[in-house]
Parts: C-alpha cells; sequence; structure tokens
C-alpha cells in the first residue's frame, strides 16, 4: 500500500510510458524487427496494455464509493494519476498506430481514423484538464461532464475495438468485454447506493 502512496505522478507517468515503449519494441521483436507486422503488432500491444489502465482510472471512483477505505480509497486519491498514465499509454498507441501507418502503410477503415482521431483528442482534453487549475477555471460541473463524456467516448471505442475482435480472437475478446462489462455495473451500483443515500437524507 505505501508504494502506491509513495510514486509521484511524474514518476507513474514516466514508468507507465516506458513500460508501454518497451511493449511496443517486443511487439516488432516478435515479428523480426522493423517491418509492417511488428508496427501492426506494437499499435496491438500497446492499445491492449493501456486498455487495464482505463479500466482502473474509470471505475475508481464507483469502487470507492461502494466499498470504502483501504485501496480503493488510495486509488481513489490516485485516479488522476492513473488517468495521466493512461493517457501516457494510449500516448505511446498513437506513436506506434502513426509507424503502422504512415512508414509500413497500415490502412485504417474510415471508422477508426475519425472514431479513434475523436478518442485522441478527448484524451487529450482529459490530460490537458486533470490540473486543479482547469476544475477552477471550468468549474468543477463542467469539468465533471468534459471528463465524464471524454471517458464514455473512450469506454465506448473499446469496446466497439473488442466486440469487433469476438469473432477472430475471443480469448481477447471475452476478458476485455467482461472486464469493461464490469466497470459499468460497478459504476451504476455506485450511482444508485449515492441516490438511496440522498433520498434518505432528503
Ligand atoms: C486515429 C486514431 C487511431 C488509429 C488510426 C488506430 C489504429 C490502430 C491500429 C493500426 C491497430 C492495430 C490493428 C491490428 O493490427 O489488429 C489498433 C489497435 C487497437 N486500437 Fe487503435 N487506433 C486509433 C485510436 C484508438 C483509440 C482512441 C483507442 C481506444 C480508446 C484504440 C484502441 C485500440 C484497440 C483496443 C486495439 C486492439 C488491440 C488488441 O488487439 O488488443 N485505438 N489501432
Amino acid at each position: 500500500m505505501t508504494s502506491a502512496r509513495a510514486i509521484s505522478t511524474p514518476a507513474l507517468i514516466g514508468l507507465t510510458a516506458l513500460v508501454a515503449s518497451a511493449i511496443a519494441a517486443y511487439g516488432y521483436a516478435e515479428f523480426g524487427g522493423w517491418n509492417a507486422e511488428g508496427a501492426g503488432a506494437a499499435a496491438r500491444y500497446t492499445a491492449r496494455f493501456a486498455f487495464p489502465i482505463f479500466v482502473l482510472a474509470w471505475s475508481a471512483s464507483a469502487t470507492a464509493t461502494l466499498w470504502p477505505g483501504s485501496w480503493r480509497s488510495v486509488l481513489l486519491r490516485r485516479r488522476r494519476a492513473i488517468g495521466l498514465s493512461f493517457a501516457a499509454a494510449h500516448g505511446v498507441h498513437l506513436g506506434a498506430l502513426l509507424i503502422a501507418v504512415l512508414l509500413f502503410a497500415a490502412q485504417p477503415s474510415t471508422k477508426t481514423v475519425y472514431g479513434g482521431g475523436f478518442g485522441y483528442v478527448m484524451i487529450a482534453l482529459m490530460a490537458l484538464t486533470s490540473n486543479d487549475w482547469s476544475v477552477r477555471k471550468l468549474g468543477p460541473r463542467n469539468w465533471k461532464a468534459l471528463h465524464t463524456f471524454s471517458a464514455l467516448t473512450i469506454a465506448v471505442i473499446f469496446a466497439v475495438s473488442y466486440l469487433g475482435r469476438l469473432e477472430d480472437k475471443p480469448w481477447l475478446a471475452i476478458p476485455t468485454l467482461s472486464l469493461l462489462g464490469l466497470a459499468v455495473l460497478l459504476k451504476l451500483a455506485a450511482w444508485m447506493k449515492k441516490r438511496t443515500l440522498r433520498v434518505a437524507a432528503a
């Protein structure tokens, strides 16, 4: 528990980017070096690495609402650092996919380009406003609306990406979609708990 509290946010972001880059390098090594197959693997593996970090950040608040205390409270307190670490990991996915597309002529569908592109705009907006100054500037309500909408957009992109892999990669799609489904259930349960408490207090 103390290590989770001890590591600073910049260190966590840096470490995550480093691990994501090592995973990208592994993708190339697995396919014999600097080639199109390696570039595709690097893009896949970096998105796969970023996914659980996203789910952790996205479900931190719900988990702490349902079971306050212990590591759940630490997770909630470090949610901003975890969210920024996701942005860093997915930043490496951006690098990997740009190499795959620009240098090795990978041809993502129009849906991926526009949907994924919009996703990156949302990731950038969340990362740029993950600070107290932005919360004050935007106001807590607007800030929360932006982050709720952006995180939901990213969750939908992951869901669509993995639903699209259900047929050819069930070993990958089923656990990832189950994890995303669990996060949605946790958020719904937390929302209902808060509402019940509000009604009881009213
Ligand atoms: C312009 C934006 C984007 C482009 C061009 C793009 C392109 C790619 C490419 C080329 C791959 C490898 C495909 C393969 O070899 O099977 C990939 C995989 C993937 N991308 Fe992206 N991507 C973009 C944005 C995003 C965003 C914003 C997300 C999530 C929020 C995302 C999630 C994924 C996932 C989940 C995979 C599959 C990973 C796996 O196999 O486990 N991508 N993307």
